[in-house]
């Protein structure tokens, strides 16, 4: 069954297929013609997930789906949260995003772990013969004091799993404690991440109303 995922992010892709299995066969904007970046313009996660699959679907007319995510640091009021990939800059700059990050947080004295809490938090909208559905997922962390790891992308280098949610996935020998994501092998992300549970509940649900 084909589905467009508005993504152009190779690494989401991967990730989207594997979760979503043989059945499926995903396509990118970009295989369908669409080049142009896909606006992102609302105040919140779900705004800007309904603004990507709309976008699609007005244009393809097909079964699609858009996520959005954001990272979320209490000590921060929530920053950077819907803002999370234009943070620092204009563009997707990883590096400095997180170096901004580090900055806000020794700005507020958050320089306990305990002070560092955070989430990233995952909405997708899936345009199902029409229909609109939501599903979301989330990962419960700490902000690392320094970037660490080369894996990953985005914040994965300063992001530290909490622990309790790596025990429950089986995953706490994956991932050693107070490592960062991006440190760990790709099956970690797969298995606990805000990403990969919204995209297990739309598989579920694909599952059942296909
Ligand atoms: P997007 O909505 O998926 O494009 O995510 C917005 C921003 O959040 C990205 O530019 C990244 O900086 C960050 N982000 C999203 N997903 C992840 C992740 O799995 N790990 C680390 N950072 C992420």
């Amino acid at each position: 069954m084909k589905i467009i995922f508005a993504t152009g992010n190779k690494g989401k892709l991967r990730e989207a297929a594997e979760i979503l299995g043989e059945g499926f066969e995903l396509v990118t904007p970009a295989m369908m013609g669409i080049t142009e970046d896909i606006p992102e313009t609302g105040d919140t996660l779900q705004e800007n997930s309904i603004q990507k699959a709309d976008y699609l679907f007005e244009r393809l007319g097909c079964d699609c789906f858009a996520d959005d995510t954001g990272l979320e640091v209490d000590a921060l009021g929530g920053a950077p949260g819907v803002h999370s990939a234009r943070y620092a800059t204009d563009g997707h700059d990883f590096a400095a995003n997180m170096d901004k990050l580090l900055a806000e947080l020794e700005k507020v004295g958050a320089m306990t772990l305990e002070q560092r809490t955070a989430r990233f938090r995952s909405v997708i909208t899936l345009i199902w013969k029409g229909e609109k559905h939501f599903f979301e997922g989330s990962f419960e962390g700490y902000i690392a004091f320094e970037k660490a790891g080369c894996g990953g992308f985005g914040y994965d280098p300063v992001f530290i799993p909490e622990r309790s949610q790596l025990s429950e996935a089986g995953m706490d020998t994956v991932c050693p404690e107070g490592c960062t994501v991006a440190e760990c092998p790709d099956d970690l992300k797969n298995a606990v991440s805000h990403r990969g549970k919204a995209l297990r509940a739309m598989a579920a649900w694909l599952a059942e109303n296909k």
